[in-house]
C-alpha cells in the first residue's frame, strides 16, 4: 500500500553517507529527482541554483581537489561514500528588489526537495556540506562563479543499514502562537 505524503514526511529520515552502498538512482530516476529539485518556490523565477551530478571517477576527482585545498588527505574519499553525489550550488544574482538571502533560501529548498524526493523513491539520502563546501577550488571545479555558494552535497544511494530515529525539538520550544508581548 502506498504511504501517504503526510505519513512519509512524519517518518522521513536521512541515512548517513557512510551507511550507503550502490545502487544510486539510474539516469531516468535522476532526471525525475532533479526535476523535483528544481520545482521549488523561487521569488522572481530567477532559478538561482545549479545541480552538478558526480558519479564514478568524478567523485574521486573532486575529492582530490578538496584534499589539496584543505591540505588534508582524509577528505579525498568522502564523495565516494555514495554512488551518486549531487552538488547543489546557490547562484544568487544581483536584483533590484529580491534580496540575496531569498535566493540562498530557494537553493536550500532545492536541496530539501531533492533529499525528500530521493527518500520517497526509496533511496538513502543525506545533505552534507563539510569543510570542502567552503573551498574556492571546490566551487570552481563545480563550475561555480564568484558569489556562488555550495548549498550542499546531496549523497544518494541505498541504505546498508536502516537509520534509527533521532531526537527532534519539542514543539513547545520552537512554536509560538501570537505575538511576543
Ligand atoms: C546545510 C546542511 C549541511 C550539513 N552538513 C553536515 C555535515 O557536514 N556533516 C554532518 O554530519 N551532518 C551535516 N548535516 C546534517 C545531516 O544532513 C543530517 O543527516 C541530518 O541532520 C539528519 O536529518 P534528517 O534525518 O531529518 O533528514 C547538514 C545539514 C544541513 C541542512
Amino acid at each position: 500500500m502506498m504511504v501517504g505524503v503526510s505519513e512519509f514526511l512524519q517518518k522521513r529520515r536521512s541515512v548517513m553517507a557512510r551507511n550507503m552502498t550502490a545502487p544510486g538512482p539510474d539516469a531516468a530516476q535522476l532526471r525525475d529527482l532533479l526535476s523535483i529539485a528544481a520545482r521549488v518556490p523561487d521569488h522572481g523565477k530567477l532559478a538561482p541554483w545549479r545541480f552538478i551530478v558526480l558519479q564514478n571517477d568524478e567523485r574521486a576527482e573532486l575529492g582530490k581537489i578538496a584534499a589539496a585545498a584543505l591540505n588534508d588527505d582524509s577528505v579525498a574519499g568522502q564523495f565516494g561514500r555514495a554512488p551518486c553525489v549531487v552538488a547543489v550550488l546557490a547562484c544568487p544574482k544581483p536584483h533590484p528588489k529580491i534580496p540575496r538571502s531569498e535566493m540562498i533560501l530557494s537553493a536550500g529548498a532545492a536541496c530539501m526537495n531533492l533529499l525528500t524526493a530521493a527518500q520517497a523513491m526509496g533511496f538513502a539520502a543525506q545533505w552534507l556540506t563539510g569543510d570542502a563546501a567552503y573551498e574556492e577550488a571546490v566551487l570552481k571545479a563545480l563550475g561555480g562563479e564568484d558569489g556562488d555558494e555550495i548549498a550542499g552535497f546531496i549523497y544518494l544511494g541505498t541504505a546498508s543499514e536502516a537509520p534509527s530515529e533521532r531526537a527532534r525539538p519539542e514543539l513547545d520550544d520552537i512554536v509560538t502562537f501570537g505575538l511576543t508581548k
